[in-house]
């Protein structure tokens, strides 16, 4: 049985071997590490979930917020991967679905609500019908030339 959980501090190298190996933008597994201790340090701007079966963590999502602690508040999916192993089986789905149930009831209790998700990823990406499943996010614009390619800035707007 799948189930959600917040990034603790123990858990954040074997959250950074999957990054490391899901993303090639981080260089080595140390600059993974030094990437996800940093955002750890970010909470509650930052906020990281995993996705874990058993003791096994198969994949994990990070939020962010941004432009400050508003009323009206406007979030990014800024990552999400599952493990090579763990693909195909509705974990993504799973993941983003409970996690983003954990920040609207953290909005909830500061007194905010959830006006804007957005998600970018690289055009070639098929995570964007991933994200159009389960947030009805849609592409709203595409920058050339952003990361290793064209990067698509997709919106959902609750
Ligand atoms: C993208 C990723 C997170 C999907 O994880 P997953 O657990 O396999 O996704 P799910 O099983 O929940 O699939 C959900 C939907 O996403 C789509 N999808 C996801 N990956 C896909 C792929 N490689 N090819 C085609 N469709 C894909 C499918 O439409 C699927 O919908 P369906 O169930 O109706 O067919 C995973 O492939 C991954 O970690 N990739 C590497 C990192 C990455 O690219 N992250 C996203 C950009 S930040």
């Amino acid at each position: 049985m799948l189930k959600i959980q917040s990034l603790t501090k123990k858990d954040i190298s074997a959250v950074a071997k999957i990054a490391n190996q899901c993303f090639r933008g981080y260089g080595s597994f140390s600059g993974a590490k030094k990437w996800l201790s940093c955002n750890f340090g970010a909470y509650p701007r930052m906020q990281y979930f995993l996705a874990k079966e058993k003791d096994e963590i198969l994949g994990y999502i990070l939020w962010l917020e941004k432009g400050g602690f508003r009323k009206e508040a406007v979030w990014e999916l800024e990552q999400i991967a599952i493990k090579e192993t763990a693909r195909g089986r509705g974990v993504a789905t799973f993941l983003i679905e409970q996690s983003l149930k954990k920040i609207l009831s953290y909005l909830k209790e500061r007194g905010s609500k959830l006006k804007t998700i957005e998600v970018t990823t690289g055009t070639e990406n098929q995570a964007q019908r991933l994200y159009q499943k389960t947030l009805n996010a849609r592409p709203e614009a595409v920058i050339k030339d952003f990361f290793r390619g064209d990067e698509v800035i997709m919106i959902a707007r609750l």
